[in-house]
């Protein structure tokens, strides 16, 4: 075998140990593990860090259930979830401006944090999901001439 040929095998083979060791999102449980390390890192980053800490004090306690709820309606099918979640952002625009910077970094956070912990489908879809309302979130909050302007 090739010198080129070996560095294959051996990127090949991690990619399967990495892959085998992730698996999808099934359960509540599951979106729990994703949003409890993703806050953590989003309250610690020094572009978004502040909307949690300062803007709107996130209590963790409290919000996380609601959180899950919403991204159990979406990933899961379980219609739990009924509030309007682009006007509560709305709200929070209002206080100190949600900019395209934040929600780009949002999402990259939200991305990453998925991809360290799960692999499959409902992963894809929740991070597909994550981008298209962040963008639809932008748009709202930033594009809406009717409304905003
Ligand atoms: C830079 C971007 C964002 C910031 C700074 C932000 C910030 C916040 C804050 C401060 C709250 C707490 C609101 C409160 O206590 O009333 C909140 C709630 C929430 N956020 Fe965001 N958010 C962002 C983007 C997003 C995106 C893209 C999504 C969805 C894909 C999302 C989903 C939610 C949900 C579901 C809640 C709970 C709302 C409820 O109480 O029903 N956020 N967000």
């Amino acid at each position: 075998m090739t010198q080129h040929g070996q560095q294959k095998t051996f990127m090949n083979s991690e990619q399967e140990i990495l892959t085998k060791k992730l698996k999808d999102i099934e359960s509540r449980s599951d979106i729990e593990t994703v949003l409890t390390s993703f806050y953590k890192k989003a309250f610690d980053d020094k572009l978004i860090g502040r909307f949690f800490t300062e803007v709107v004090p996130l209590d963790l306690v409290t919000h996380l259930p609601v959180i899950t709820d919403f991204w159990e309606s979406i990933i899961l099918n379980k219609q739990v979830y009924r509030k309007n979640v682009m006007q509560i952002h709305q709200h929070i625009h209002q206080i100190s401006a949600i900019e395209k910077e934040h929600l780009d970094r949002w999402v990259q956070i939200f991305t990453t944090t998925i991809d360290e912990h799960f692999a499959g489908n409902k992963a894809t879809l929740m991070k597909q999901r994550a981008q298209s309302i962040a963008t639809l979130m932008n748009i709202k909050l930033n594009h809406d001439l009717i409304n905003n302007k």
